[in-house]
């Protein structure tokens, strides 16, 4: 039906850093919304919304396919994972840095330590960039995973993932070293759609940005 076709599609994370905050902000909007536990789509009761809950990696790609229409996720994931993403706003949470780190007792001076160096992450274009950029030559391991626990198990020399809280670092015996990126929650979205979609969205984001001033 036209009011099926109307009706916006948001991807927000399924669980991790983003998930709460995310739903969080669209209730602050005034949507209604009746999750249960594993349903990994939900909809608004009071306004043309679809909630899909997906693995933000995969949020992009999503959303670029107009599988969704538009998603809240890092600015590290669009940087890495986004094409032909609209960068709509910055959402103020979800606060974080892309690092790069080494074992603890690592002797480190500067970005040249990385020489020849091999290094897990899941960012691989950032880092590549990065790299490029400062005109290190170091190998670059792809992981989706689990990253920190690479040097401990010989994979390679150091890591560069995120950072929030430092706590998964200093877990693994890691030590900080260079911040690659800072990033925050942004909302993205599918350059190409239009008519009253487009108009339920800009309904929405009118919404967020009165929920983000009103919490400043
Ligand atoms: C990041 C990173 C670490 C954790 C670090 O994962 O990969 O696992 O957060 O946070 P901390 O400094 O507070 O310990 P992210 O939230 O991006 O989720 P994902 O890797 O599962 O997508
Ligand atoms: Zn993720
Ligand atoms: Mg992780």
């Amino acid at each position: 039906s036209s009011e099926n076709s109307n009706r916006l599609k948001i991807a927000i994370q399924k669980s991790g850093r983003l998930s709460e905050k995310s739903l969080a902000l669209l209730k602050e909007c005034g949507i209604q919304i009746t999750t249960s536990p594993n349903a990994l789509r939900a909809e608004a009761s009071n306004f043309p919304l679809e909630i899909l809950f997906l693995r933000d990696d995969d949020i992009p790609e999503y959303v670029q396919d107009g599988v969704a229409d538009v998603g809240i996720i890092g600015e590290n994931v669009m940087l890495e994972k986004g094409k032909k993403l609209e960068l709509i706003d910055k959402l103020g949470f979800a606060k974080c840095r892309l690092s790069l780190a080494v074992p603890r007792g690592t002797t480190y001076d500067d970005v040249s330590f990385f020489d020849g160096k091999r290094i897990a992450t899941s960012y691989p274009k950032i880092l590549g960039e990065y790299f490029k950029e400062k005109n290190v030559n170091a190998e670059i391991h792809m992981i989706s995973g689990s990253v920190e626990i690479a040097p401990s198990i010989g994979l390679s020399e150091g890591v560069c993932d995120i950072v929030s809280s430092g706590s998964t670092l200093l877990s693994n015996g890691l030590k900080e070293v260079e911040t690659v990126l800072k990033s925050e929650a942004v909302l993205v979205a599918n350059p190409d759609f239009n008519g009253e979609k487009r108009k339920n969205f800009e309904k929405l984001l009118f919404r967020m940005q009165s929920v983000r001033r009103s919490n400043k």
